[in-house]
């Protein structure tokens, strides 16, 4: 596993500090990696923003451009439950409220898309869009982890990075399987996010290699 030195900060002007202030369930290190990928990409991607945390380390680091793709129903899922008061479940579309207030101040960087991962990777595909990073954080189960894998990885330029979040045998054991099983050259970089480089030949088709060159 890379190793997220505290050098990194003073060698990037990385900067997470708006990203922590949100709920979410990413690290500082998992932040900070984030940021990194961030910093070196124009075109990113993010499925799964829920509040903000992990789009806010992408939006803050980039001189580019952040999708963010998300249904913000609120599901019922237990996890989710983890963050939920009173006033916010009383309030409805509370979740979409919260991540538009958080991203007030990066509008001119942020696209939404609202709506299903595999409707907005079709959409995409079909505008012939390519990310430089695209992270994965949507749904945690095996089906819908393959299903965002195989939808996603085609539209990650050569060159660029694949990655998710929730490697985690103990608590996400279908997340491992599904990239095990579909990406084994991927590494686990950070806590718990997996990450691939994507390499394509002249033609632009892919073949993967694990070799992340990042400094990290
Ligand atoms: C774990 S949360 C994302 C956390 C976020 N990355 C953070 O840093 O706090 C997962 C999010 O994925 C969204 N989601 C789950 N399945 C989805 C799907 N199939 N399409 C679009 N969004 C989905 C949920 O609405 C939820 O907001």
């Amino acid at each position: 596993m890379l190793e997220i030195k505290p050098e990194l900060s003073a060698a990037y002007p990385l900067n997470i500090a708006r990203a922590r202030s949100i709920e979410g369930w990413m690290s500082d290190v998992e932040l900070l990696y984030l940021a990194f990928q961030a910093y070196q990409a124009k075109d990113i991607l993010e499925i799964g923003s829920w509040c903000g945390r992990s789009t806010r380390a992408l939006v803050d680091n980039t001189q580019g451009h952040v999708v963010a793709v998300d249904t913000w129903a609120a599901s019922g899922d237990e996890w989710q439950k983890e963050f939920w008061s009173a006033s916010m479940i009383l309030e409805s579309d509370w979740q979409f409220k919260y991540f538009t207030e958080n991203m007030s101040d990066v509008q001119d960087k942020l696209e939404v898309y609202r709506g299903l991962s595999t409707h907005a990777a079709m959409n995409y595909a079909a505008l012939q869009r390519q990310f430089d990073f695209i992270f994965i954080d949507a749904s945690h189960d095996y089906k819908n982890v393959v299903l965002d894998i195989n939808a996603w990885k085609p539209l990650v330029r050569p060159g660029g990075v694949l990655a998710g979040h929730d490697y985690d045998p103990k608590r996400w054991p279908d997340v491992v399987r599904a990239v095990n099983e579909l990406l084994p050259e991927a590494s686990n970089v950070v806590d718990h996010i997996w990450a691939i480089r994507i390499k394509g030949d002249e033609n632009g088709n892919g073949s993967d290699s694990n070799t992340i060159s990042d400094g990290l």
